[in-house]
């Protein structure tokens, strides 16, 4: 049974309405952490309370030259030197004379800080950018200073009581020490923010009085916190959208990694019950252009060598059970035949059936026991470079030898120039014994085997020809599966048909192929019989 998994199933379900992943969780808080971020920088640059602006400061310093000047104009018109209540007469009547714009407060002292005389701006102002504003609603900052206020009076003592106009001129005439005009900062008096300034009033050379200015900076004030309240719509309209973008991009991210999460530990639960008939399915996101897409095309392709592997095992495990069983059946009737069979000849006869059928299993199990471990030893042995003309040499001197004993002549046919193979040298080894004792099996008394070797560009040919009966063409699909042998009855048990099977391993773990194929002259078709078999190895090089 293969257990479907609908990527979109559900997905709204199991992300959105029940539980939130923590992936879209941390993707969540971090876009609207950053917003926050932005809104926080924002209002702590904007101090809406005593903000008034460079323009502004401009202004009134030059408003508050402007009248000391004109001030200092009524002394240098006396002629002779004032005591301090004429000076006090003199500048009281230059105050009067002044045409002060709304929203300015002046105040007079003596050198000494005695206070003189004041007088309130009366004349209308040109409209500003600034007063345009005036009334607009502010909500959003109204919420956050109340706010704010109440934080205030919760957690921090109470604020000192606010000063009033003129003891912020009093302050100002104080700190003007030093001639010609000066700008003290913004402040909040008890009628609202306020820029103030100062000038001393020089006649003679010497300070006969000090003037402090003070413009009422509510409008700009307004100005500002109105521009600020644009910001913050714009911050509150931005918080759904980023929501929603936010909700997007998780969705895009963590559903997917989630349902591929899910397939995996589906099949994992499983593994515990009785689910090993199910076969995991990773859905197919390779669709997807991003890492996700990779990551399931890998995941599937992990999973479908995995499975490969599996069904490899499982079909070895099979062909293992049934070239066991023949011997087994063979012995079993030898055994129940034994307790019929007459004493003498016909007990040799079975005693020598289960001799044979034991030998044939001792010689089965130590090849397959060779043929499981091969895969795991082909990863684990380290691979060393080694040169191919030695190894023939010592592969002819052993094999020609074994190829005597039954009549047969092997020929090795190497090139002179060295050539230099990377991988397991013992493991190749075994791939040309195989093939020299299958060539040296099938040939006849009188017949040769070739064994030769030519380098074509980055490739190296290993060759292994001989005389014997070639190979029909049902044998030649089949020759390479694991436990197919085809010889006559005399070598029946001798052989388990692994040979060639763990051959083809070992080449292909070395990048290499290897075929058979029968040796016929040049031209000819299939028709035409074998002069014998061919087996080549081709080898990177
Ligand atoms: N040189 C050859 N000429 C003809 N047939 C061959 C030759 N080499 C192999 N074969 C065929 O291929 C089969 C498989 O060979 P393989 O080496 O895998 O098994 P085997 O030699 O029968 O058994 P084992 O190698 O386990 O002793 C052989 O049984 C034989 O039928
Ligand atoms: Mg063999």
């Amino acid at each position: 049974m293969t257990e479907q998994i609908n990527p979109s199933r559900g997905r709204w379900q199991r992300h959105w309405i029940g539980t939130v992943s923590p992936l879209a969780r941390r993707i969540l808080s971090f876009n609207l952490m950053a917003l926050g971020v932005l809104v926080g920088c924002v209002l702590w640059t904007y101090d809406t309370d005593g903000w008034s602006g460079l323009g502004s400061d401009i202004r009134l310093l030059s408003e508050a030259e402007v009248i000391t000047e004109t001030i200092e104009k009524q002394f240098s018109d006396q002629n002779s030197a004032l005591d301090p209540q004429e000076i006090g007469a003199v500048t009281r009547d230059a105050l009067h004379g002044l045409r002060l714009r709304k929203g300015l407060t002046i105040g007079l002292f003596s050198p000494d800080l005695v206070w003189l005389s004041g007088a309130e701006g009366s004349q209308t102002p040109p409209a500003t950018s600034e007063a345009s504003v005036r009334g607009k609603p502010t909500r959003i900052l109204s919420v956050l200073k109340l706010g704010s206020e109440l934080f205030h009076r919760a957690f921090f003592p109470p604020r000192p009581e606010l000063l009033s106009l003129k003891e912020y001129m009093t302050f100002a005439a104080g700190a003007s020490e030093g001639g010609g005009v000066r700008h003290h900062g913004d402040f909040l008096s008890n009628q609202g923010p306020i820029a103030l300034a100062s000038s001393e009033i020089v006649h003679d050379g010497s300070v006969v009085g000090v003037l402090a200015i003070i413009e009422g900076t509510a409008d700009v004030v307004q100005h500002r916190a109105y521009e600020l309240e644009k910001l913050l719509q714009i911050f509150v309209i931005s918080i759904p959208v980023v929501l929603a973008l936010s909700v997007y991009l998780a969705s895009t991210i963590s559903t997917p990694i989630s349902t591929l999460a899910e397939a995996m530990e589906t099949r994992g639960n499983l593994e515990g019950g009785n689910g090993l008939n199910s076969r995991m399915e990773i859905p197919d996101l390779s669709g997807r252009p991003d890492e996700i897409g990779r990551l399931s095309s890998a995941l599937r392709a992990m999973v479908t060598a995995l499975y490969d592997r599996i069904d490899a095992n499982e079909r070895f495990a099979k062909d293992v059970a049934h070239e066991i069983k023949n011997p087994l059946a063979s012995l079993r009737s030898a055994v129940g035949a034994m307790a019929i069979a007459k004493p003498g000849s016909q007990r040799q006869e079975l005693l020598d059936v289960i001799d044979h059928d034991v030998r044939r299993l001792d010689r089965l199990l130590s090849d397959i026991s060779n043929a499981s471990r091969l895969e795991s030893d082909l990863v684990k042995e380290q691979e060393k470079a080694f040169e191919l003309g030695p190894m023939s040499v010592v592969l002819s001197q052993y094999l020609a030898e074994q190829a005597a004993q039954k009549g047969v002549e092997l020929v090795t046919d190497f090139p002179d120039q060295t050539i230099t193979l990377v991988g397991l040298e013992e493991r190749l080894a075994q791939v040309f014994v195989n093939l020299i004792t299958n060539a040296i099996s099938f040939c006849s008394f009188g017949g040769t085997i070739r064994f030769w070797a030519r380098q074509c560009e980055d490739r190296v040919l290993i060759v292994v020809e001989d005389t014997g009966p070639g190979l029909s063409d049902d044998s030649l699909l089949k020759i390479f599966d694991r436990f197919y042998s085809d010889r006559p009855a005399s070598d029946f048990g001798n052989h388990s048909g692994l040979g060639l099977a763990i051959s083809k391993q070992i080449v292909e773990a070395h990048r290499g192929v290897v075929w058979a194929e029968n040796i016929r002259p040049v031209d000819a078709d299939r028709t035409v019989p074998s002069q014998g078999a061919r087996f080549v190895v081709g080898l990177p090089i």
